[in-house]
């Protein structure tokens, strides 16, 4: 049965809602591979710092945490009278939605569930609440058909036994299931491609190091941890034939912020003439951002780059730091967008307009 591996990557979900539809459940990403612990969330506050402190993250994951949390939030609202309601829901949801910026998926997932409120203002309040849960509920259904058909689009520009790298965690842990990036290797696990990925460590947070080893190692994929610094080397020796990453926000243009070292990974790969993937959700595209330039990049804490992981310091103390955790791909080094309705490629904006298109007939 396609997919049945896949069951097996975890035996727990990214995030889900408990059986009595009252608590967000999500696996705490700070804390593996060490340990495997389930946080069990209610109150909105709780949630936004999931969100914040990346307990959480990856931008589609973060978008079905907020469609789930702003449904919590709802359920706690003791209005009968649709204004009084209306006017907590949206303090509610532009609390979730300043958690963080750059991921386009979580203001897509909240705005996705305002329109349910606003197109159903005559019904009573306890059906909105109601329907509120279904699009929650389908928000994370979608995003798991999404990643699905990613990695078959992406699967198609692979030959078995090829050389992957990839940066970050775009992975099962970042969505509800398969992640995007991953999803092609995923998929080539299943038919027998013995794919080699190369996993770049990812600093500061090491998203590479502690989540997406940690998934592919669990998968049963051939899988190298490299440090940041080794991408080019690699590339080099001939190791790799395609790069694949995610992202959280596609401009129109194409330019794609994902997280922090993505861009020079992508300068290294247009070097070595390595064709250099961005998996796409259409849910991470971003019409209404012109270019790269309109993306709000995120800055973190000094101490994500000063200390390791929160334990040791390693940096002098008083020194500046600089931590944006997201940077700008520029379209011209992107070889192609894979999405959920077909590859992208160059001139992006006429090839994302014509996804959308396609979108809207499916
Ligand atoms: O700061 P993070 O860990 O949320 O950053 C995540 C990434 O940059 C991912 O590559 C991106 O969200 C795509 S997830 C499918």
């Amino acid at each position: 049965m396609p997919g049945e591996t896949m069951e097996t990557i975890f035996d727990m979900e990214t995030v889900a809602l408990d059986d009595e539809d009252s608590a967000l459940l999500i696996l705490d990403q700070t804390q593996l591979p060490g340990r495997r612990e389930i946080l069990r969330l209610k109150d909105q506050k709780s949630i936004w710092d999931a969100i914040y402190l990346l307990q959480v993250r990856g931008a589609p994951a973060i978008g079905v945490s907020a469609a789930f949390g702003i449904y919590l939030a709802a359920k706690e609202i003791n209005e009968t009278d649709f204004d009084a309601f209306y006017t907590k829901f949206e303090a509610a949801r532009d609390y979730l939605d300043s958690a963080r910026p750059t991921a386009v998926n979580l203001s897509w997932a909240l705005r996705r569930m305002d329109g349910v409120v606003r197109a159903n203002k005559e019904k009573p309040i306890e059906e909105i609440k109601k329907l509120l849960l279904r699009e929650a509920n389908e928000i994370k259904a979608e995003d798991i058909r999404v990643c699905r058909a990613i990695g078959e689009n992406g699967l198609a520009l692979l030959k078995p036994g090829m050389g992957l790298l990839t940066h970050c965690n775009a992975g099962q842990l970042a969505t509800a299931k398969y992640g995007t990036a991953t999803a092609p290797m995923y998929l080539g696990q299943e038919r027998g491609y013995g794919f080699h990925v190369f996993c770049d460590e990812t600093r500061p947070l090491l998203q590479g190091a502690r989540l997406t080893a940690f998934e592919l190692t669990q998968a049963g994929i051939d899988t190298t941890l490299i440090c940041d610094n080794m991408a080019p080397s690699v590339m080099k020796q001939g190791w790799v034939d395609a790069v694949f990453v995610g992202c959280d926000r596609v401009a129109e243009n194409g330019d794609t912020a994902n997280k922090i070292g993505t861009s020079y990974v992508a300068l290294a790969a247009k070097r070595f003439k390595i064709p250099f993937y961005v998996c796409a959700p259409t849910s991470t595209i971003d019409m209404s951002c012109k270019t790269g330039g309109d993306i709000h990049i995120e800055l973190r804490s000094a101490e994500e780059v000063t200390e390791m992981w929160y334990e040791k310091r390693m940096a002098p103390e008083g020194v500046k730091v600089y931590n944006p955790a997201f940077d700008v791909t520029d379209a011209e080094f992107i070889t192609a967008i894979i999405t959920e309705h077909g590859v992208a490629y160059p001139p992006y904006d006429a090839s994302l307009k014509e996804i959308f298109e396609r979108k809207a007939k499916a």
